[in-house]
């Protein structure tokens, strides 16, 4: 069901086949880590030049490690640290283009040049992150931002998350 991008070139997330593989995978389940499972297991496999996807999810104060794809990642992430931490704190999508230069940064693969972190949001209410990263430098763009808050949108309008703890 899944496009790989050595069958289609380059795939965006916000390509139709993308949003259709997302929803049929959620369709009919609203297990919040299936779902989420499963969209780390499309963003994943379906974009090229991203060697790891997947979500973090705020349990008390921390960011504790969630569905994902690639390699062994950091388990807890503390209140405003790294991008994760700093995305969720000031509640917005953040997009950075060379994670040398991000203050905080938390490099759980040597290998990641570039990040992308999205905040999960219900009602203002912080519920957790969406984070890929690239081997690449530069290598997410608006229109990446725009498509994965999209995908954010309907992970979390399609499956029940109860928050395990937040801060204002
Ligand atoms: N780089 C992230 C940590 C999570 S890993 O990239 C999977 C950060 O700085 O928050």
């Amino acid at each position: 069901m899944i496009q790989r991008p050595s069958e289609t070139g380059f795939l965006p997330p916000g390509s139709p086949q993308i949003r259709a593989d997302v929803l049929a995978l959620i369709h009919g389940e609203r297990d919040f880590i299936a779902n989420a499972a499963n969209v780390a297991a499309v963003l994943y496999h379906a974009l090229p030049d991203v060697n790891w996807a997947g979500f973090y999810l705020l349990k008390g104060e921390d960011l504790v490690l969630g569905p994902f794809q690639g390699q062994p990642a950091c388990v807890r992430i503390g209140p405003g640290r790294g991008v994760c931490g700093a995305a969720l704190q000031q509640r917005r999508t953040l997009v950075v283009p060379d994670v040398h230069q991000f203050p905080g940064h938390i490099a759980c693969d040597a290998a990641s040049r570039s990040e992308i972190v999205v905040p999960l949001l219900r009602d203002g209410q912080p519920l957790g992150v969406l984070d890929l990263d690239s081997p690449q430098l530069n290598r997410f763009q608006y229109a990446d931002q725009v498509a994965l808050e999209e995908i954010v949108d309907l992970l979390l309008a399609n499956s029940d998350l109860e928050p395990v703890g937040w801060r204002s």
